[in-house]
């Protein structure tokens, strides 16, 4: 089996006639860290729009974890993290709850959900918190809130956009 986790080929999106993305290729291979860097506009988020699934591709393919972002969404949808720019935690609800919609967003197996949880809480620091409103949370509590939810419940990789 091949170790590469993203595999992208002449990605391209048009938006009318302007070409947002255009014919973009490459490859990660499991466990490296990617980054896109660019100017505003030159096209990130749209990427990472078409690789989690948000926005389908004029042309082009792209497989994320062997799974077609164009034939099988589902497949993609449940191996993947997003982190988008505006990471939401809702404040009103405790560190322990926003954890759980997080669990049970990426359809984590009912059954891992409390250890995942016990565990991304464990590792934020945040075990005597886990039942305190995030809203009362300092903002270094809350940042890593989001990012670590999505890491507990990703099997494969995150998209941090
Ligand atoms: N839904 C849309 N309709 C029309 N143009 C869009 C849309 N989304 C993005 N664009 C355009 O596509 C280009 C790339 O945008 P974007 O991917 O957001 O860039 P980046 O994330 O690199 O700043 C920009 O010129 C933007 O205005
Ligand atoms: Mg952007």
């Amino acid at each position: 089996m091949s170790d590469v986790v993203l595999e992208i080929k002449n990605l391209t999106r048009r938006f009318g006639t302007f070409t947002a993305v255009d014919a973009l290729t490459l490859s990660v291979n499991a466990g490296e860290v990617f980054g896109l860097l660019g100017s505003n506009g030159s096209g990130k988020t749209t990427t990472i729009k078409m690789l989690t699934t948000l926005l389908p591709p004029t042309a082009g393919e792209a497989h994320v974890a062997g799974f077609s972002i164009t034939t099988q969404a589902v497949g993609v949808r449940r191996a993947i993290g997003y982190v988008p720019q505006a990471m939401s935690v809702d404040g009103s609800l405790t560190g322990y709850e926003n954890l759980l919609i997080f669990a049970k967003l990426y359809d984590l197996p009912h059954r891992e959900q409390q250890a995942r949880i016990k565990e991304a809480l464990e590792f934020m620091g945040l075990t005597a918190d886990g039942g305190r409103m995030v809203g009362e949370y300092s903002g270094g509590m809350v940042s890593p809130t989001g990012n670590r939810a999505v890491h507990a419940a990703s099997a494969q990789g995150a998209f941090l956009g």
